[in-house]
């Protein structure tokens, strides 16, 4: 899919803001604080109805407004959306060609945007929350039955937490939403694990084209229960095992919630060994794979890479951009870069952005 145009009022430092972007390779280029990462940011936002920045509508909303929009054209094959994202302290409202959007995951369907920003580098030094975010969104954007499955699950863990809070927590009654988070823990087990050994089978390849070197890189996913026909059984006893412990500390210990993984880079694991830039092309390869294996080539995600050029050396920068135009529609922020056959947006300080073709 592919944003052709947006607009965007009252958003973050811009007042009034019209864009036209290209199909392909867009840069966006400027000084610290121009507001290179806003723009990028309103384009994320339209996939998840929330920032990769901040959690908080207000921050997107220009200080001193009462209310920002979005507004953007997304084409894919023939068809177009104009979608509308409107903001305010309390509320969002987002709406596809005049029709109101209610659930995120309608909007997902609409707009599909991957973003690495400079933190991702250290994604496997971060806590598993991270890592399993990851996982959850891209799995959540290509299964729907996974994003069911997910939504059930951390109602039935808040509904659990809630009657282990209770003064005196009533066994049957746990033991009967135990018995729920069970079924649907092997749902989402089943996908992980699937999803992680489909990853598996493109991150080397993907890898291997950025470094330029001969890498073998894997994810090593280990769910709580292993997966094989006693998966109910086990999963149960786990939750027995874990009952006193958990009517002490009040929430419930073990589960899919608390599941992480690793990744290997040639036989080592990347959060204890490897240089920063070993780490950050691993994880650049690893964000970029759920690309490929989105079978519709009209579906398949915008990219967005924010700020991470001035982090890598020429040759590594230049294999990079090379590896993106592989990809539709890519965006690119930067401090100062240099790129042919590009459309590159200069922001000024004074929100004016100027486009021109390299
Ligand atoms: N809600 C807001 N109201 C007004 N200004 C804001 C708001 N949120 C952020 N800004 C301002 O927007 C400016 C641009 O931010 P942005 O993160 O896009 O810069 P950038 O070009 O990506 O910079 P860098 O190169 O440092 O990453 C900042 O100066 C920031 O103070
Ligand atoms: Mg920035």
């Amino acid at each position: 899919m592919v944003v052709e145009k947006i607009i965007l009022r009252n958003y973050r430092n811009y007042d009034y803001l019209s864009l036209e972007f290209s199909p392909k390779l867009n840069i966006i280029v400027g000084a610290n604080g121009a507001g290179k990462t806003n723009i990028v940011e309103s384009i994320q936002y339209l996939s998840l109805a929330r920032s990769f920045r901040t959690q908080e509508s207000t921050d997107l909303i220009k200080k001193g407004c009462q209310f920002a929009t979005i507004e953007a054209r997304v084409v894919e094959n023939t068809s177009k959306k104009d979608i509308v994202a409107i903001l305010t302290a309390n509320t969002k409202k987002i709406s596809c060609n005049n029709n109101q959007i209610k659930k995120i995951s309608d909007l997902s369907k609409l707009v599909n945007v991957i973003v690495f920003e400079p933190k991702d580098a250290l994604m496997f030094k971060q806590s598993p929350l991270v890592r399993r975010n990851f996982l959850d969104i891209n799995l959540s954007k290509k299964s729907p039955l996974y994003l069911d499955a997910l939504i059930t699950y951390e109602r039935l863990l808040k509904e659990r937490n809630k009657l282990l809070k209770d003064d005196e927590p009533n066994k049957i009654q746990i033991d009967v939403v135990t018995s729920q988070l069970v079924k649907v823990s092997k749902t989402i087990d089943e996908h992980r694990v699937k999803y992680v050994n489909d990853l598996n089978q493109i991150l080397t390849k993907v890898t291997s084209q950025l470094s330029g070197e001969n890498d073998n890189v894997r994810i090593i996913y280990e769910p709580f229960i292993e997966l094989n026909d006693d998966y109910e059984e086990q999963c149960t006893r786990a939750y027995e095992r874990a009952y006193e412990s958990d009517v002490k500390h009040k929430v419930t210990s073990v589960g899919v919630h608390r599941e992480d993984y690793s990744m290997i880079l040639n036989d080592k694991d990347i959060s204890s060994y490897g240089s920063q830039g070993e780490n950050r092309l691993a994880v650049i390869a690893l964000k970029l794979s759920p690309y490929f294996l989105i079978e519709e080539r009209e579906k398949r995600p915008i990219i967005v890479l924010d700020d991470v050029m001035s982090e890598l050396d020429d040759t590594h920068k230049e294999r990079l951009i090379s590896f993106l135009r592989k990809f539709e529609q890519v965006f690119i922020t930067s401090t100062s870069i240099n790129v042919k056959n590009a459309s590159i947006y200069e922001v000024n300080k004074n929100q004016k952005v100027t486009r021109r073709n390299s």
